[in-house]
């Protein structure tokens, strides 16, 4: 069998994959987009090539954090595609996240020529199109969870403002677009870990990271203003937060009069909450 590569333009980009933490968990799945820009058969070119394609993706996934590859010899024929593995995960981590990613996106979306899938850990995105390099403001996922409520929310609101814009600026200055931190946060008994974490897809240049990733971080004040956890998930950049709590939150202040404007989100946020949302256009 042969297999013809056209543009292969390949960005072999090896993230360093220095915290070998979450013990090679399973991947966990996010959500998945199958694009309405057209559709293949089961026996075409388009597929075979597709194939290809995911098998060259898979293949590169350990120890490689992103990897951009094109599959066919005609306009009408080739699948583009790649994936991103999260700076902060292992090789085979990566690897079994790309396997799964790879396998479930045809699962998902059987017959389209686009489609993207997104786990906590990596997204695996592929299309008809030349997609590398190439910046917009697409489709985008978000999630946050209500574990616990912040007792001083605008001191918390304050503080994650200010770190996550100076991760922002450390990744898209960096040469692995990553930048992650622990920052230890202490306020009138009220004690806690904000861990941040920003990545864009090593194909883009500076401005559209630093763009994406503030675009990223616009949208967690929709899905997730005040909330201990937010994450925002785009097919360019990723962005997320946690706040993770060493000593109980203190006694919360008084509470203020009942008042009640609407009967919207009336009841009382529960432990572990959980939301998620889907979003964009194109
Ligand atoms: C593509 O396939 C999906 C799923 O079978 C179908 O819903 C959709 O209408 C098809 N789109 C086109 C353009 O044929
Ligand atoms: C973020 O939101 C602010 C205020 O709503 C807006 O001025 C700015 O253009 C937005 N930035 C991005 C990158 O979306």
């Amino acid at each position: 069998m042969m297999i013809s590569v056209l543009q292969s333009k390949i960005i072999t980009f090896i993230f360093f994959f220095f915290l070998i933490r979450s013990l090679d968990a399973q991947p966990t799945h996010l959500y998945n987009y199958c694009y309405e820009s057209g559709n293949y058969t089961a026996n075409s070119l388009y597929k075979s090539n597709l194939d290809s394609l995911l098998s060259v993706l898979r293949s590169q996934s350990y120890g490689i954090g992103f990897y951009s590859y094109a599959s066919g010899s005609s306009s009408t024929t080739t699948v583009y595609g790649n994936y991103l593995c999260r700076g902060d995960v292992s090789s085979s981590t990566c690897e079994t996240c790309i396997t799964r990613a790879s396998r479930n996106v045809l699962i998902a979306c059987a017959v389209q020529k686009e489609a993207i899938i997104w786990y906590e850990e990596c997204f695996l995105k592929y299309s008809n199109r030349q997609i590398l390099s190439i910046f917009d403001y697409g489709r985008f996922i978000t999630q946050t969870m209500s574990t616990y409520t912040m007792t001083y929310s605008s001191y918390f609101i304050n503080t994650v403002e200010y770190r996550m814009d100076l991760l922002i600026r450390e990744a898209y200055s960096s040469s692995s677009y990553f930048a992650e931190e622990t920052h230890h946060v202490s306020y009138l008994g009220e004690v806690y870990d904000l861990h941040g974490l920003v990545q864009c897809t090593p194909d883009l240049d500076q401005y559209d990271c630093y763009r994406c990733l503030k675009w990223a971080y616009n949208e967690t004040e929709a899905c997730c203003y005040g909330k201990s956890f937010a994450l925002v998930y785009t097919t360019r950049c990723i962005l997320t937060y946690k706040a993770s709590f060493l000593a109980p939150p203190p006694p919360p202040p008084p509470p203020p009069p009942p008042f009640r404007a609407s009967s919207e989100n009336s009841g009382p946020d529960s432990d572990d909450s959980f939301s998620f949302k889907f979003k964009g256009e194109n």
